[in-house]
């Protein structure tokens, strides 16, 4: 794990310094000197170079002779005045991938810029320790024979700044909202035959550590309430299924107030059950369940950084499995809403899933908002590739919010429509509606099939498809589950349903 601090501008004695230089080849102070300190290897470097200074531009040179520092590392900061969070962020998640195989154990950034865009060097600063520590992230608990050499070396990061104390105060916020996304990542990378109902629904519960209260309901309990929809998708697996809910009351003097609710799909694993899907690709099912992961992140998050808010969780875990008790194509399953729906595809389970979760949800706690996250169909990624995920509301403030908290933490959400000709599709010859569509508008049909267990609350679906894992190295996410969701709606509550009290 990276270890990471704060400390005034100072030149350090070993590692790796990582200096800015402005666009233009504008050499920062701590540069500008280093480049005199070291009689112009600095200057020379850049002139033998393409580097300029720009915007994730990186140049590594090798400390001169005489000198016990490893080496120095120039990276852009761009225009004066232009960077902005994400900027920074990504310059901390350059610099730790670009340290990771140098063999170097430490890191100090000298962080000097002038204020702008509401951009202190403090929070510069800070962000840049965020990029750098959610890039540093690594699943590799099970790769048992790579040699020390292959592995990450940077173990230290220090970032240096005027008020390093500001800077520490912001980062311990941004450190707890990275601790849920490292969970999140960790339970999406896990394999099926670790993390399965039972499984994920214990390692919900350890969020008890943290003053969550979680409860967990079996199938008993659920045949109960009804949940026929979620239950039929659980009913060729040799796994129980379970719906989890956690709680987390941020303001215990508000015990009245409606709570904000999120609500996970949790397939963790889709085979397609008895409409099986193809072979090939069909081990990346076991991130279905990125949904329910990304609420258990986000969970986390609120109540280690001790969010003011009273937050609802509920997450439906099931394995999608065919077998001799597995539900059939044409079946027709009772909601606990009441209503029937023809199971068209064994496939379209998500949706199944979820009917039952956010009615639970809506009828029990009459939450002022409601948003699900749900890996929920092939068609989100036709439509908007792997940049955007699909926002669809029956709400525009909600959508107009989600919209701006994406933008801001750099996980994006592209708005798409919903309708009553596209609900049409969704209605069935013998119940109440089926559960696809036809073959257009794929995550639209689905969305309208959602927007059915609702009714007025307001709401909005995040089909996440397409962004709970990445199939390259982005600046803060290395290749693998992203946790897609997590920063978005810590920050969605952090700027819309947290106040003092
Ligand atoms: N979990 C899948 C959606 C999915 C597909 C996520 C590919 C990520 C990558 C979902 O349960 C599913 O199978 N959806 C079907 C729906 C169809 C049968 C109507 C799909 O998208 O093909
Ligand atoms: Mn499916
Ligand atoms: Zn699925």
């Amino acid at each position: 794990m990276l270890k990471i601090s704060f400390a005034k501008p100072a030149l350090p004695k070993i590692g790796a310094v990582a200096m800015g230089v402005f666009d233009n080849r504008k050499l920062t102070k701590s540069a500008a000197a280093y480049d005199r300190k070291s009689r112009g290897a600095v200057t020379r470097a850049i002139g033998a170079s393409r580097f300029k200074g720009k915007k994730r531009d990186l140049l590594a040179v090798l400390a001169p002779s005489g000198s016990r520092l490893g080496r120095l590392v120039l990276y852009g900061f761009g225009k004066p005045g232009a960077l902005d969070a994400l900027g920074a962020e990504a310059i901390g998640g350059a610099l730790v991938a670009h340290l990771a195989q140098t063999g170097e154990d430490d890191l100090a950034v000298v962080v000097e810029i002038e204020a702008a865009k509401g951009l202190s060097p403090a929070t510069a600063a800070a962000r840049i320790a965020y990029g750098a520590r959610l890039r540093s992230y690594r699943f590799d608990k099970y790769r048992t024979t790579e040699k020390p050499e292959q592995k990450p070396s940077l173990k230290r990061l220090v970032v240096m700044v005027d008020d390093p104390a500001r800077a520490k105060a912001e980062f311990q916020r941004l450190d707890k909202v990275a601790d849920g996304v490292f969970f999140a990542r960790d339970l999406v990378s896990e394999p099926a035959n670790v993390i399965h109902p039972e499984s994920l629904a214990h390692e919900a519960q350890s969020l008890s550590a943290l003053g969550v209260d979680v409860e967990l309901l079996g199938e008993e309990k659920m045949r109960k309430l009804g949940m026929n929809a979620l239950l039929g998708v659980g009913h060729g697996s040799a796994k129980e299924s379970h719906l989890v809910v956690m709680r987390w009351q941020g303001r215990p003097g508000a015990k009245g107030e409606q709570p904000v609710a999120f609500v996970g799909k949790g397939v963790t694993f889709d085979s397609g059950g008895i409409s099986i899907k193809p072979a090939g690709g069909m081990e990346e099912m076991k991130w279905d369940m990125a949904g329910s992961a990304a609420v258990i992140g986000l969970m986390k998050a609120l109540a280690a950084r001790n969010a003011k808010v009273n937050a609802v969780g509920v997450i439906g875990l099931v394995e999608n499995m065919p077998s001799g008790t597995a539900q059939r194509p044409g079946d027709v399953v009772r909601s606990m809403s009441g209503q029937t729906i023809e199971v068209i595809n064994t496939d379209a389970e998500g949706r199944l899933v979820l009917a039952d979760a956010l009615w639970y949800t809506r009828e029990r706690f009459k939450p002022r908002i409601m948003i699900d996250l749900a890996t929920l169909t092939g068609a989100i990624m036709v439509a908007l590739g792997r940049e955007h995920a699909g926002l669809f509301s029956n709400n525009d403030e909600l959508a107009d919010r989600l919209l701006a908290a994406g933008k801001a933490e750099g996980e994006r959400l592209w708005r798409m429509p919903l309708g009553e000709a596209y609900d049409k599709e969704i209605n069935s010859d013998i119940a109440d509606m089926k559960n696809t569509g036809n073959r257009y508008g794929g995550s639209i049909t689905a969305a309208q099939f959602l927007k059915r267990f609702v009714k007025d609350t307001p709401w909005a679906h995040l089909d996440i498809a397409g962004m709970a894992w990445s199939e390259k190295d982005r600046p803060t996410v290395p290749k693998g589950g992203s946790a897609f969701g997590v920063r978005l709606l810590d920050r969605l509550v952090a700027d819309n349903y947290e106040s003092a009290a």
